[in-house]
This record gives C-alpha cells, structure tokens and sequence, in this order.
C-alpha cells in the first residue's frame, strides 16, 4: 500500500544535503524529547500517541452522536475558532464535493461555522438562513471562555430554542470542552447538553484527532476510522524507531530549519486542488502558533494554484528570495475528465485532446516547480497518493508531529501561544468587561 512520500531533492542547491544530514542528532534527540515528554510544554503532549489510544467506544460514540445529529438536521453549525474549528473545517472541505452547499439531494446535513469572527454581517446572515430550517449546534471550546465562539453560541442557543423548544434543542446541541473548567462546560451541565471532553494535554491545534475534529467530520459523512487509521500509520512511522533517513518528519524538521538558518524566512504551502485550501488554513495556525515566538519561526503562508499563479506567481517567482515551498501534490484525483476535440480547434487547443485534465494540472505544477526552483525558491513536495480520510489522516499527523520536532530545533516551546492574549486584554479592557477596570483606565488614557 502506498504512503503519503516527502521529497526534498528540489532545496539541495539552496542548502546542501550534508548541511541537513547534519541535523540527525539534534532531530532525533527531538522527536525522543517528545516521546519521553522531556521537552519544553510537556504537559501538551496528549495529541503524541492519540491515534493508537482512541479506543472502539469512544469511535462508537462519536459516530452515535453523529448519527443524532445526522437524522434530525438540515445544518449542523460548528461553532469554535482556531484549532476549535480549522481541523474540522480543513477535512470536511478537502473531501466534500466542491459545490456541496448546492446540492439538493444530501445524506448528511451541511455543515457551516461560527464563533470564528465576529463579523455582525456574517451572524446575522447565518441567523437568516437558519431561520425555519432544521439545525443542530456543535460548541467547541476548550478554554469555555473564548468570546468569539461564545458569543455566536448565545446567538445560535437561543435562535434554536425558539424554533425547536427548548426540550428538543437538548437533544441537537453537543459541547465539546474542558472536563470540569469553564463556562461552557458550566453551561453544558446545567442544561443537560451531550458532551465530549477536550482533554487537558491536548492544545487546540493539535485537537484535530479528538471529538473536535472527529465529531464534526463524522456529521459531514465521512469515515473517521479511516482518517484515525491513517494517522496510526504515521504515529508508528514518525516515531523515534524510524531512522532518520527514512523518517519523514525529521526530514521535514530538518530541511525546513536548514533553510530558514540560510534566510529562507517564509514557508509557503501550496496545493494545486482549491478543495485543499483550509488544509493549509489549518497548517499555518499549527506551525504559526506553534514555532513563531521568541523573535523567531518561520512565517508559514499559503497559495492556491493555479490559481494564485496569476496573482501571486509574480512575487513568487520574482520578488525577494526569502520563501521556500512545500507543495501538496495529490497522485491520483478522485474523478475523471478526459479534454474533448473539437473539429474546429478555433481555441487553438486540441494538442490537449484525449487528455486527462489532471495531466495539465500535472504539467502545470511540474513547470511551476521547476521555474520557481530556477528563480530561487527551493521547493519540498509531499505526495498524497489519493484525497480521501486515509491519507488526510497520515498528513495530518506527519505535520504534528514535524511541527513538534521542528520547534524544539528551533529551540521553543512549540505547545503555548502567550501571543494571542495581548489583543484580547485590549478588547475586554475597550468593552469594560468586569474584571478589567485598570486596563480599561489604562487603555482609554492612549485613545
Ligand atoms: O491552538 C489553540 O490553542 C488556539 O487556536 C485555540 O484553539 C483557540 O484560541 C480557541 O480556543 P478555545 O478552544 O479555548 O476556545
């Protein structure tokens, strides 16, 4: 059976392959800090061995809950933001068709999202379209506290009540939370709402593998199984038995960290499917969150191609030389579609007849690697042999557990995020919140 493969032939040239091999001790004593939880955020390391300990019964419960969920909505509102929703979010998108919110004849609910902005338009007009239609809630948040998620479940709660009563919309909202802590947990008890816990040892975007992924991805129909399966593959694969030759995520580690040390500041991820758009959402909340701190870390962004080509090809191939890609390469599509002939040819392009559409696609991502790596921009490529749960499942894990090995290397704690409070201490001492008087003072006296 085929894996998900790394290459990292296309960056020797910008660093050299010596200069990689040199990092196996330094990975290899990395991916062991994890394994024996030695290493800075310790206590974060639940998401390290979660494929091989979900056991059939919790699996059975998910899919129980999915199946609630499934027989009584049109729509199911995943209400989280963060690594409370991207996950969800990135597998959901990568295996739905493209234009799912159009079809009309549907064995899961549509799945849609909130509490990830607040965006007043956005609310409203979600408010609007729930409105006489069957929907249940999935509130995620493992804090509780988070405004955002919070707020849009206030909203959401009490629009749900009033269309379903309140004894019914019991049985169609699931909390997924800390275990004891927080207000949506307090919220969840009191009203006696189904529940999943977040454990305490797993951040946020490292939860994709917990109910907070699994749950979410179950309602969308798909087969979380095959997905936890995937990641099994990679849990024993990326462990510290693989050597590091044949290790994909201390290579990854390894490449990445070479070429960040020679100026290669900007990773960017690149897919050539547009279905694989919030894979890379997600991607960079996990290495962004996760590496960036300490004045240091790679800037992880992202580009849809082709699409992107005619936007920001320009800058890629041709502005400053601090990026490096990692393209997302999918072997095989999942449908067929052969180009046509036309008698005619007045569109000049019956040289593709007979043609796969995915071989242009493939002509396409080959000459773009090969003009980037020639205008400067080393490129690492990770091949999917199929899009589908299995190998989603492999990826999602190689990149865990890379982005674990990678941060150490980089010599932070890749399992804490103190940055992203400084803007909500500023927005709860701007709307007065209890609690916050000293802020607030301080705040208003820099207006
Ligand atoms: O990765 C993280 O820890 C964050 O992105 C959180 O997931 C995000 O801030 C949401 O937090 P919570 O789940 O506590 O609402």
């Amino acid at each position: 059976m085929e894996n998900i493969k790394l290459s990292i032939d296309k960056a020797f040239g910008f660093v050299s392959q010596e200069a990689v091999a040199a990092y196996q001790a330094q990975v290899e004593n990395a991916n062991k800090m994890l394994e024996e939880g030695t290493g800075k955020g310790n206590d974060f390391l639940g998401w390290l061995h979660l494929p091989s300990s979900i056991d059939a019964a919790h699996l059975m419960d998910i899919e129980n809950t999915a199946k609630v969920l499934k027989d009584n909505c049109e729509v199911v509102v995943v209400i989280g933001i963060g690594g409370s929703y991207l996950g969800a979010k990135a597998v959901i998108d990568a295996l739905s068709n493209s234009f799912d919110w159009l079809q009309t004849e549907r064995k899961n609910p549509i799945v849609v999202y909130a509490g990830q902005n607040i965006g007043e338009d956005y609310l409203y007009e979600l408010q609007e379209l729930l409105k006489n239609k069957k929907f249940g809630i999935i509130s995620i948040s493992k804090s509780g506290t988070t405004t955002e998620p919070a707020l849009a479940f206030r909203l959401l709660k009490t629009q749900l009540e009033e269309q379903r009563g309140k004894e019914a919309a019991k049985k169609l909202i699931v909390c997924i939370t800390d275990k004891a802590r927080g207000a949506l947990r307090t919220l969840a008890t009191q009203e006696g709402y189904k529940t999943f816990v977040i454990e305490d040892n797993i951040g946020g975007r490292f939860s994709v593998l917990s109910p907070v992924g699994l749950l979410p991805i179950a309602v969308a129909g798909f087969d979380v199984r095959s997905l936890v399966e995937g990641a099994l593959f990679m849990e024993k694969h990326c462990g510290t038995e693989t050597p590091f030759a044949e290790n994909p995520a201390c290579q990854y580690a390894a490449v990445r960290n070479e070429l960040y040390k020679s100026g290669k500041k900007i990773e960017i991820l690149v897919n050539f499917h547009p279905k694989l758009h919030y894979v890379s959402e997600w991607w960079k909340q996990l290495y962004g969150e996760s590496e960036g701190k300490d004045g240091k870390g790679i800037y992880p962004a992202s580009v849809d191609f082709t699409t992107d080509l005619h936007s920001m090809g320009q800058w890629i191939q041709d502005g400053e030389r601090s990026i490096f890609e990692t393209v997302i390469s999918v072997k095989e599509p999942n449908h067929t579609k052969i180009f046509p002939h036309d008698d005619a040819n007045l569109d000049g392009l019956n040289f593709l007849a007979g043609k796969r559409v995915d071989e242009v696609n493939k002509m396409a991502e080959l000459g773009t690697m090969l003009a980037h790596v020639d205008g400067g921009v080393p490129n690492l490529k990770i091949e999917l042999p199929k899009l589908n749960e299995y190998y989603l499942g492999q990826l999602i894990y190689f990149f865990e557990r890379a982005c674990g090995i990678s941060g150490y290397v980089l010599g932070v704690n890749p399992f804490d995020q103190p940055g992203v409070e400084a803007y909500k201490k500023n927005m709860f001492a701007l709307l007065e919140k209890p609690g916050y008087e000293e802020a607030t003072k301080a705040i208003k006296a820099r207006l």
